[in-house]
């Protein structure tokens, strides 16, 4: 099936924005976090970037569960970063730890070479042009940082993008449903992002289906593969 990307970049409006805070993401939201604790080996510690962080759970969750981390987490859209403030005045022990920014790719300003983790859980379909992420993480990490990069896997076909919705969404909200279905029909496969890697020097990370919906990008950024 060939791709579609999202109608907007951006999930600014309020009521979109209302809709996904308020779903329950817990079952992808868990898998990101197994995957980097995996692959990293827990504690984490250090800096992390998360990249288009949405309401925050992601982060919120990673700074309960590992006291020696920091997270900048982006996100270009006010609305969703409204949710993630929401969310930070039931847990304020967290505040000093989480940096919340507002900050659009490619324009973000965002240091160089200064990340442990660089992290991001459904941005890479949202994004009108790819390799802005692709530069933000080769600018942003560390030599060595751990990354992962998880996001939707495009089915093979609108049925099967509706099947999905129905197994994961039923009973969410038509807006959602709506956005869920539009997400799968933009993702990208794991032939596409493995092109991408390679076009944009990032060949030493791999890309892999973890769920019926989802594929990751891993491994340490600036090692050989
Ligand atoms: C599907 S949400 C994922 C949110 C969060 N990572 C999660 O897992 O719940 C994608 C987020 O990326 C943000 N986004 C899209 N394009 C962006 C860009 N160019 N710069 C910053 N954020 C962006 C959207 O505003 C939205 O909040």
């Amino acid at each position: 099936m060939q791709r579609i990307p999202e109608p907007e970049e951006l999930m600014d409006a309020p009521e979109q924005a209302a809709a996904y805070a308020g779903a329950d993401f817990s079952e992808p939201n868990q898998l990101f976090v197994e995957l980097i604790e995996a692959q990293a080996g827990a504690p984490l510690r250090g800096e992390a970037l998360d990249l288009g962080c949405g309401p925050g759970d992601i982060a919120l969750d990673l700074l309960r569960r590992h006291p020696e981390l920091r997270i900048t987490a982006l996100d270009g859209a006010a609305a969703m970063l409204a949710h993630a403030r929401q969310r930070l005045v039931q847990a304020p022990e967290l505040g000093p730890r989480l940096a919340l920014r507002c900050a659009t790719l490619p324009d973000a300003d965002l240091p160089a070479a200064a990340f442990d983790f660089v992290l991001s859980n459904s941005l890479l379909h949202h994004l009108r042009e790819p390799a802005v992420l692709w530069h933000t993480l080769a600018r942003c990490a560390r030599p060595g940082a751990q990354v992962l990069l998880m996001d939707l896997a495009r089915p093979a076909s609108p049925a099967e993008a509706e099947a999905l919705v129905q197994t994961h969404a039923a009973d969410a909200p038509p807006i959602l449903q709506r956005d869920f279905y539009n997400s799968l029909l933009a993702a990208y496969t794991v032939a596409e992002v493995e092109a991408q890697l390679a076009a944009n020097g990032l060949a030493e990370l791999s890309v892999e289906r973890v769920s019926d919906r989802h594929l990751a990008i891993r491994g340490r950024w600036g090692e050989a593969a």
